[in-house]
């Protein structure tokens, strides 16, 4: 049984959750943003000063990056769905700790079922580990395809990690490239949803 029944239940809950200690310092939480009915998501760390001020993720300088990448290969925010691990932001960006991950992941899983993606783009070490169910570092795994559960994992370098190495940005640029090849034959081998697909895109 489903703990909610619809993605607005679940934005409810998360944004009065007080179930970690990080709802104590935050402004806002920080559900997600972008289409529900996406064919991919991207999934990122947790909010950091301007998420958490704004209620929206990726609205700082690695958000410009992250919309900059995905206009690079013709796609804008609002046809994918982005979010992170996490919804509340760690008191000075700290890594967030595995007991606030384990309480919060259960609203992630939730958006990625009512969601129902084809595609999981995970941003940095933190989303791919718990994605891929794998202790595995970003720098391996980047670029790479894994199928989890029915749905396609990409791992790609997180924007703020390229903002901070810039040598990390041509990696981040190419796997955007491999996402949208991904999406476009996600997209061409489903024949009959096909339609719906292109519309959910934005595509006509
Ligand atoms: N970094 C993240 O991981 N998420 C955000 O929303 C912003 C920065
Ligand atoms: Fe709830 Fe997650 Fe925020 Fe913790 S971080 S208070 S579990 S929404």
């Amino acid at each position: 049984m489903r703990d909610w029944e619809s993605l607005e239940d679940v934005y409810n809950e998360v944004l009065n959750c007080k179930k970690c200690a990080l709802h104590k310092n935050r402004t806002n939480a920080v559900f997600g943003s972008g289409n529900d009915k996406a064919v991919v998501i991207f999934i990122g760390e947790a909010p950091g000063y301007y998420e958490d001020l704004k209620g929206k993720p990726f609205v700082g300088a690695a958000g410009k990056l992250l919309t900059k990448l995905l206009k690079s290969v013709d796609l804008s925010r609002e046809q994918v769905y982005i979010a992170n691990v996490i919804k509340c932001r760690p008191p000075n960006n700290r890594d967030p700790l595995s007991g606030e991950i384990d309480i919060c992941k259960k609203y992630l899983y939730a958006q990625i079922d009512f969601i129902n993606p084809q595609i999981i783009c995970t941003l940095g070490n933190l989303a791919t580990k718990l994605i891929l169910k794998k202790n595995v570092g970003i720098t391996s795994v980047r670029g790479k395809l894994f199928r989890v559960g029915g749905r396609l994992v990409l791992p790609i370098y997180h924007p703020a990690a390229a903002l901070y190495t810039p040598s990390y940005l041509p990696s981040l640029e190419k796997d955007f490239v491999t996402m949208k090849r991904v999406l476009d034959k996600q997209i061409e081998l489903q024949i009959e949803d096909e339609v719906e697909s292109k519309e959910q895109l934005g595509l006509f």
